[in-house]
């Protein structure tokens, strides 16, 4: 019943985001599970290393990232946010960024030591092809950090999507359906090791917050 509803238009809601209006209209609980997500991120992730970030929006986590390491390059399909990464991020030399779907996007294959993607895996209709696109990237050994909501977090993500100004027609199991078509999946712990196991990755899930995992993947030598 839902699915002839839920036409995903998730790359079309990125176009026209008003992101100042998503920060702004965030569950404080949301909030912290992103604060928390960045300084552990922040924490683990610095030195003479290459890092991939998938989805990275307004580039506001690379302006601060890009600070500690080697080099880093972005993807994101949202030419509005890569704009205003572009902006945030001018004459940072060490910093590339890509306009495009990262499943598609050509990228170098065993060269990064990190692939990071925060706050995107439940916006994913194919999230096996996108992991494998960065497990592809990494070298051996390379870690692939992926956060996302928990599953407790739902009432608070209903809350604010309705607070920027979506429609929300329910939820299943597995998502809230959203009237404008934006992919809003719900995973549990269960559900992600299903996901990384299919690619083979080594996975530990670390709860940061009650609102969200960080999946910590790492590639083992072929
Ligand atoms: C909720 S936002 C998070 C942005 C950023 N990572 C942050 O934490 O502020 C999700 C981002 O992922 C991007 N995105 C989602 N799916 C994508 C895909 N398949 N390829 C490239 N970008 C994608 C969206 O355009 C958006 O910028």
């Amino acid at each position: 019943m839902w699915s002839d509803m839920s036409v995903r238009k998730t790359e079309q809601v990125y176009q026209t985001v008003d992101w100042n209006r998503v920060i702004k209209t965030l569950d404080p609980r949301i909030k912290r599970y992103l604060v928390k997500s960045k300084k552990f991120l922040m924490k683990n992730i610095k030195g003479n290393v290459l890092v991939l970030e998938a989805g990275c929006g307004d580039g506001s986590f690379i302006d601060e990232i890009s600070r500690q390491v080697e080099k880093v390059v972005g993807i994101d399909y949202s030419e509005k946010l890569l704009k205003e990464a572009r902006k945030k991020l001018k004459g940072r030399k060490n910093v590339k960024l890509i306009a495009g779907n990262v499943e598609r996007v050509r990228l170098p294959k065993n060269y990064f030591d990190y692939a990071i993607s925060m706050w995107t895996l439940p916006n994913l209709d194919h999230p096996e092809g996108f992991i494998k696109k960065l497990k592809d990237a990494i070298k051996e050994n390379g870690v692939i950090f992926i956060d996302t909501y928990s599953e407790k977090a739902t009432q608070a993500r209903i809350k604010s999507y309705t607070a920027y100004g979506l429609t929300v027609l329910g939820t299943t199991k597995d998502e809230i359906l959203v009237k404008e078509g934006l992919t809003e999946k719900i995973y549990t712990k269960s559900k992600l090791r299903k996901l990384f196991n299919k690619l083979n990755l080594s996975l530990k899930i670390l709860e940061l917050t009650p609102f969200s995992y960080m999946c910590k993947a790492i590639k083992l030598p072929a």
